[in-house]
């Protein structure tokens, strides 16, 4: 309500989130898929249209409901998540807080492959198209790239070194190891990599991660 009723820093912003996990098909009834229910850029989402941007929202197949008041694009694979995201631009700023699957099944099937116990499947991978890094390489580029680093170990070093790797403005990286719980929890223990260095934000609500991350990005926007 407070945000409702407060100042809107980004209206006439356009902004991107894309969201959830996405799925690829091993078969029609098969997929293989990272763990994410989509909460965090649901929250990331319902914040900058909070601030009064217009929010694109590219989602894959999320447990949770997109935000009300911003512009859903549903997608399932990798390859149909860039697409969406590359027929969006031009952008002011992109939040790439989807949990995209690496690879996708090269040998998928077109029917159901039927359970025989003398022929286990053997699945073959392709690597997916990197969303996030394709991004911060386009000729229209957005002036704020923003990606997250799930991470089990090493979280501040393993993201400080994806975001040279990705060529992203900042990095949102998240402690997933198995002894902070938070995996698929309602938190979120955030450490913000910026050019300028490391912020480390204390555990919070996945909303308001979403609340502060949205403001910090008015500030650069505005
Ligand atoms: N990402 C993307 N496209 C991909 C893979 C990842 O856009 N094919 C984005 C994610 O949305 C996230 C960031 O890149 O913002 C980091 O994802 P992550 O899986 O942590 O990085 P990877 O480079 O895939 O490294 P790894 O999985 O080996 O840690
Ligand atoms: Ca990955």
């Amino acid at each position: 309500i407070a945000a409702a009723l407060g100042p809107k820093p980004l209206i006439g912003k356009r902004v991107l989130v894309t969201s959830g996990p996405t799925h690829e098909p091993i078969d029609p009834v098969r997929y293989i898929a990272n763990r994410s229910s989509g909460a965090q850029g649901t929250a990331i989402a319902a914040a900058l249209r909070d601030l009064g941007a217009d929010v694109v929202f590219v989602t894959g197949p999320a447990s949770v409901a997109p935000p009300a008041g911003v512009q859903v694009v549903a997608v399932e694979t990798a390859q149909q998540m860039l697409h969406a995201v590359e027929a969006e631009l031009p952008v002011d700023a992109a939040i790439m807080a989807a949990a995209v699957a690496d690879w996708r099944v090269e040998n998928n099937f077109t029917q159901k492959i039927k359970k025989a116990p003398e022929s286990i499947p053997i699945l073959t991978f392709s690597e997916n198209p990197d969303i996030l890094k394709t991004l911060s390489s386009h000729v229209m580029r957005p002036p704020l790239v923003i990606g997250f680093a799930a991470e089990t170990e090493n979280v501040i070093k393993n993201a400080t070194a994806k975001r040279a790797r990705k060529g992203c403005d900042w990095i949102v990286a998240n402690d997933v190891s198995a002894e902070t719980g938070i995996m698929g929890g309602t938190e979120n223990a955030v450490h913000l990599v910026t050019m300028d260095g490391v912020e480390d934000w204390p555990r919070l609500p996945k909303s308001e991660v979403g609340h502060r991350l949205a403001a910090r990005i008015a500030e650069a926007l505005t």
